[in-house]
């Protein structure tokens, strides 16, 4: 008796430190598909308490994801694999157009008793009951493709669920937000509440999802956080992408106002980052890919016509003498949450077709040997539809 009471006491003496540290351990958001190519891609999710976490990865079949041990992946700085609470998992050597199954776990990091870490509850998706959840790789011989553009919901997640809501992997390929999701972030928890909720709900577990930033992310006390949430494959807002017969250049507008204003509280330096994208435009349309391929779009939030505001201004003096000379076939706006379309040779300044897309409304665009665009309303009406034909 006395050695099972002794037993007992020290049990709970070096159990109780590990029982009142751990929380356990919940997966908050995600998981969501990011900066997918043809060779990798990358999960995000969050937990609510700091852990270590890996992905496991299957090829698509209709095996149990039990039915054998899957590959691990972790997210590692230094030689160490990260602890956190967002955890982004980077998986490379992929196949193109290949779909993949996946599986996420998080193990909580509870506390630490000198250099030894004392490990809480894990936290997994749930492939037991519930399928696991599946991306394709993106594929430049894919022959004809779809994907869908919202842009300025402004956290409005009714309508960003009206205007997604049939969205599915056998009908769109991809999906891109074009800027001003939110309208300030100044908790990056609001990623989450204002849009990535009702987007993981819907399709982002397994349709890539490509975000073009616009002029109101840039602003909130937790701006510089969101890159870690949506990080573009060359560690910028602006880069590039090439899917089926498009070649896809997203574009970083930055704010609307001159640096200097009063609304930026001496924090912006737009200009000189627009001097350094035009330099990346520069490079990367001088590529044979991009001349070679079929069909070049551009995704840009603000649009470089329409204002006599700064941001329009500096953006049309910078980018357009390079792409005008660019091939390019469509630009896609937002931000003046109304839509406007100009085709080419109506504006003598652009040699291309800008569709400006208003925020209640959607594009549904079919890339094969050309650009079918239709803009529909919240109930899913056509409302125009425009037609690019290819050069070629
Ligand atoms: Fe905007």
């Amino acid at each position: 008796m006395k050695n099972l009471m002794k037993t007992t006491w020290l049990l709970s003496f070096f159990c109780c430190p590990f029982f009142l540290l751990s929380q356990g351990i919940q997966i908050t958001n995600g998981p969501y598909i990011q900066r997918i190519g043809e060779d990798e891609a990358t999960i995000i999710w969050t937990t609510d308490n700091d852990a270590v976490s890996w992905l496991e990865l299957a090829p698509a079949g209709n095996d149990s994801f039990y039915a054998t041990e899957r590959p691990r992946y972790y997210n590692t700085s230094h030689g160490n694999r990260v602890i956190g609470k967002l955890h982004r998992i980077t998986v490379k050597g992929l196949s193109p157009g290949t779909e993949y199954r996946y599986r996420i776990f998080s193990k909580e990091v509870a506390g630490y008793a000198g250099h030894q870490i004392l490990f809480g509850s894990i936290a997994s998706s749930n492939v037991y009951s519930s399928k696991p959840p599946a991306f394709t790789t993106l594929d430049r011989n894919k022959k004809a493709f779809s994907f869908r553009v919202v842009n300025d919901i402004h956290g409005k997640n009714d309508n960003l669920r009206a205007m997604l809501s049939d969205v599915k992997k056998e009908n769109t390929d991809l999906v891109i937000f074009n800027g001003d999701m939110i309208s300030t972030l100044n908790e990056e928890k609001e990623i989450f509440a204002g849009f990535m909720d009702t987007a993981v709900e819907l399709f982002a577990k397994e349709i890539p999802l490509f975000y073009a930033r616009g002029n109101h992310e840039t602003r909130g006390k937790a701006n510089t956080g969101l890159y870690d949430y949506f990080p573009g494959s060359n560690g910028n807002f602006y880069y590039a992408f090439r899917h089926g017969p498009a070649f896809f250049l997203v574009l970083d507008s930055g704010e609307d106002k001159p640096d200097s204003d009063i609304e930026y509280s001496e924090l912006a330096q737009f200009d000189p980052y627009r001097d350094q994208q035009r330099e990346w435009i520069e490079t990367v349309i001088a590529t044979p890919e991009f001349q070679s391929t079929p069909f070049r779009i551009v995704i840009m939030h603000i649009p470089p016509t329409g204002s006599t505001w700064h941001g329009t201004r500096d953006i049309a003096r910078k980018f357009l003498p390079l792409l005008n000379k660019a091939n390019i076939d469509l630009m896609l706006c937002g931000h003046t949450h109304n839509y406007q379309f100009i085709d080419k040779g109506e504006d003598q300044h652009i040699l291309f077709p800008v569709l400006i897309n208003d925020d209640e409304t959607y594009l549904d665009i079919k890339v094969d040997s050309r650009i079918d665009v239709r803009q529909k309303d919240m109930s899913g009406k056509t409302l125009h539809t425009h037609i690019i034909n290819g050069k070629k």
